[in-house]
């Protein structure tokens, strides 16, 4: 069975709901951009790449029951201005993950350039929309597929230079199938090395305090049959000090890379890159070119969402229990009335990476500490 976040049969848009995982595999229908705001807002569905895709088809299913029905009576320019507000909307949702507002801004272009062709329609323009935003999926899955290859050709390279045979690597958060159209990034990186019988064991943070790691990364290692072991965050230090298990390398995935390589990703990144600078581990990051985002020079113009207390004063169980706050909350682990600050992410600066694993190539660190990626993006 291979892992599916994200069902889309043209007519319908299903999602795995990521916040009953794994005590439940369950699939919600999302039948509108409200509904598709909802799940991202509550991280029924989460990571970067399925936030972009999911709020593209959450518009699409809309409009195409619109067309369905012979309720879309609006003209081209119209229709325009309806993608465009409800675009808007959905950027709202969750701020970091520069993927959705690029998402957004090409699909704009995309629907504006067909509603000045002379002949457009209400329906032409959002139909434009719709197969653009269905072939988000498709591309998503193949850059994730030349992530995973570039990312384990260039550490399957760099590591046999250090003489090792077998790489055991780390990673954070969950950036696999759950949190893309399918194979993933940093995890499509961990797979690709499997395949090529490199791997010998893949750590995961538990990634606290949303736990997609020991949700989300440890349901997907254990479906794959990849080795694997399960860490608390605050075991990282000792895994990368320790000799018998020696740790080749960090991978983790990106909400946001800037210009210069500053790394948005799940908040812990930051910390894991400091370790690994310590020992002398490589850190790589994995994400598509959507991810990286020349409009931000660097890693301080990054906003950072911050999520609710419940995530860090509550842990969540199985599904019995309380439904509180959108949570499966049932057990609250933190002194009632203690003040709480929790930051979804945090900023990794570009001079403790050493190489952006992306579907065109790795890009490495440059001699002055940053990162230049105008070749990738051809001029
Ligand atoms: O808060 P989340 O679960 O959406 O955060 C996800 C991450 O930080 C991922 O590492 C990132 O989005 C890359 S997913 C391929």
């Amino acid at each position: 069975m291979t892992l599916e976040a994200i069902k889309y049969s043209g007519t319908q848009l299903s999602i795995l709901d990521q916040l009953q995982l794994p005590h439940v595999v369950e699939y919600i229908e999302i039948r509108s951009a409200e509904e598709g705001w909802h799940a991202i807002k509550e991280m029924k569905v989460r990571g970067a790449p399925a936030i972009a895709i999911v709020a593209a088809l959450s518009l699409a299913v809309e409009l195409e029951t619109l067309i369905k029905d012979g309720k879309l009576s609006a003209n081209a320019e119209e229709v325009q201005l309806l993608i465009r507000e409800k675009l808007h909307y959905l950027t709202t949702s969750r701020p970091t993950a520069v993927n959705l507002s690029d998402a957004a801004r090409k699909l704009e272009a995309h629907v504006s350039t067909q509603a000045r062709e002379s002949e457009s329609t209400g329906k032409s323009v959002a139909s434009a929309f719709i197969e653009a935003a269905a072939q988000m999926l498709k591309d998503d899955l193949a850059d994730n597929q030349n992530i995973g290859k570039y990312g384990a050709d260039w550490l399957i390279q760099n590591t046999a230079r250090t003489g090792q045979q077998e790489i055991n690597v780390l990673t954070h958060c969950n950036t696999g199938s759950l949190a893309t159209s399918g194979y993933g990034t940093a995890l499509g990186v961990i797979r690709a090395l499997h395949s090529s019988k490199v791997l010998k064991r893949a750590y995961c943070t538990e990634t606290r305090p949303y736990n997609q790691g020991s949700r989300l990364t440890a349901f997907e290692l254990v479906h794959d049959n990849i080795p694997s072991t399960l860490i608390t965050d605050s075991m990282a230090a000792a895994l990368l000090s320790s000799k018998e298990r020696k740790v080749s390398a960090i991978i983790v995935g990106a909400d946001r890379v800037a210009a210069n390589g500053d790394t948005a990703n799940k908040v812990g990144t930051y910390g894991l890159a400091v370790l690994a600078k310590y020992h002398g581990v490589k850190f790589l990051v994995a994400a598509p070119r959507t991810t990286i985002d020349l409009q931000t020079k660097s890693g301080q113009d990054i906003i950072i969402e911050e999520r609710p207390a419940a995530e860090v004063t509550r842990i969540k169980g199985a599904r019995e229990g309380c439904e509180e706050n959108g949570l499966i909350a049932t057990v609250r682990i933190a002194a009632p009335g203690i003040d709480v600050w929790n930051p979804a992410f945090d900023v990794t600066p570009s001079a403790l990476i050493d190489g952006i694993i992306t579907e065109v190539g790795v890009v490495e660190r440059g001699a002055n500490g940053s990162f230049n990626f105008e070749h990738i993006f051809g001029n």
